[in-house]
């Protein structure tokens, strides 16, 4: 998979190769305490084997993936974004398919997560026909919530019913509401 933006590119993670850069990302305190159960991955090794499970993860699932986020014009890892099964409250597959983003802080306030996301969001209703695309956050994550708002997803409220059942703020964004529109 190889997606280009104006200002990015979005291709698959290479675990081996990318994780010393990952390192940026998942080693970094300000960017896992809003991710799953919060734990930090401080080796290129643990950075490695997160990148693998992820990519295990949506590979069982055609379509699906967790892409890594280069730029284009220092092709700097700047990022993570995936479309991956969303895990219910028994913390298997629900059946929606979510979006997500992670950033290495140094890379925040650019557009740079909006921009790769409404390229992922494309993607996942031409090419994957996917009907509906879910995101979901911790309540008090300000910044993730206000990439969901830019992608003009709508705000669903506080749910129980996923990623085992912890309180998380849901959105969706619909393939056939209005056309989608590029936020930036
Ligand atoms: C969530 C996260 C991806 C958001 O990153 P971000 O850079 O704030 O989001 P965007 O890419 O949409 O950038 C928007 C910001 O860039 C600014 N910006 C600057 N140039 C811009 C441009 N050309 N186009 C759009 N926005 C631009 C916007 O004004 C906005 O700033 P503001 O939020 O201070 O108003 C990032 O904070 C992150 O990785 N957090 C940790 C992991 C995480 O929480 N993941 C989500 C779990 S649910």
């Amino acid at each position: 998979m190889q997606l280009a933006t104006q200002r990015l590119l979005i291709r698959d993670w290479q675990p081996d190769i990318d994780a010393a850069e990952a390192i940026a990302i998942y080693g970094n305190p300000q960017v896992t305490q809003w991710i799953g159960d919060k734990s930090l991955d401080n080796t290129v090794e643990a950075v490695q084997a997160r990148l693998q499970r992820y990519c295990d993860r949506a590979a069982t699932f055609p379509g699906l993936g967790c892409w890594a986020v280069v730029q284009q014009d220092t092709q700097a890892i700047i990022g993570t974004l995936l479309l991956m099964p969303l895990p219910g409250q028994d913390n298997q597959p629900s059946g929606k398919v979510e979006i997500g983003w992670h950033f290495r802080p140094e890379s925040w306030g650019y557009g740079y997560a909006t921009e790769a996301a409404y390229a992922v969001l494309k993607m996942g209703f031409t090419t994957l026909d996917l009907p509906t695309i879910y995101a979901v956050a911790l309540l008090e994550n300000d910044r993730s919530l206000r990439v969901m708002q830019r992608l003009n997803m709508a705000d669903l409220g506080v749910s129980h019913d996923y990623y085992g059942g912890h309180p998380l703020r849901l959105f969706c964004r619909h393939r056939f509401e209005v056309p989608i529109q590029a936020p930036i």
